[in-house]
């Protein structure tokens, strides 16, 4: 299997599971990155992403990615107000998952997945969307055993 991490990460909990998936795995890393970057400043970020999920933004990326060869992406999120980073939205609705694989997993502050994999299902046009790895903050000391399990339950 031919795996793409590709992931968004805010105060950097996601992008840490991301580097330890890329350790069990040994696939891509691919960080999905807003062209204007987000503010330092937790409020003002929190605010901006109220505001963009209520709008259905779906701001620009600094950069893409070639999705044609790999068979499975590991799609990591934050949870934003119940839903994916807008961001997540922006890649998932540019690119085309046909006969892809989509494995997310999603880090959060207590709120747990909220509708985040259905909202997966509904912008990847084309994928199959496994069951999602549900991530208290950083995953704290167990993260990489339950990444590893998860990743083997998953079929990889
Ligand atoms: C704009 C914003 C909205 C958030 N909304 C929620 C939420 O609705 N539920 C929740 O459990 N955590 C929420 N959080 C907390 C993050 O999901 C959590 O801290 C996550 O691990 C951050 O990942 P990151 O470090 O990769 O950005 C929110 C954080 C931000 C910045």
């Amino acid at each position: 299997m031919n795996a793409l991490i590709a992931y968004f990460s805010y105060t950097g909990h996601t992008r840490g599971i991301a580097q330890k998936m890329r350790g069990i795995t040994d696939g891509t890393l691919f960080e999905i990155r807003p062209a204007i970057p987000y503010d330092p400043d937790y409020n003002t970020t929190e605010r901006q992403g109220r505001k963009e999920i209520r709008d259905g933004y779906r701001p620009p990326l600094a950069q893409q990615t070639d999705l044609g060869a790999c068979d499975v992406i590991l799609l990591g999120t934050p949870n934003w107000f119940n839903t994916i980073a807008p961001p997540v939205a922006t890649f998932l609705a540019e690119n085309d998952f046909t006969s892809k694989i989509i494995i997310p997993f999603v880090t959060n502050g207590g709120g747990g997945l909220g509708h985040i994999p259905a909202d997966i299902k509904a912008l990847a046009r084309g994928a199959k969307v496994l069951n999602s790895l549900n991530i208290y903050e950083d995953g704290g000391s167990d993260a990489n055993n339950n990444s590893a399990d998860w990743l083997k339950k998953s079929g990889l």
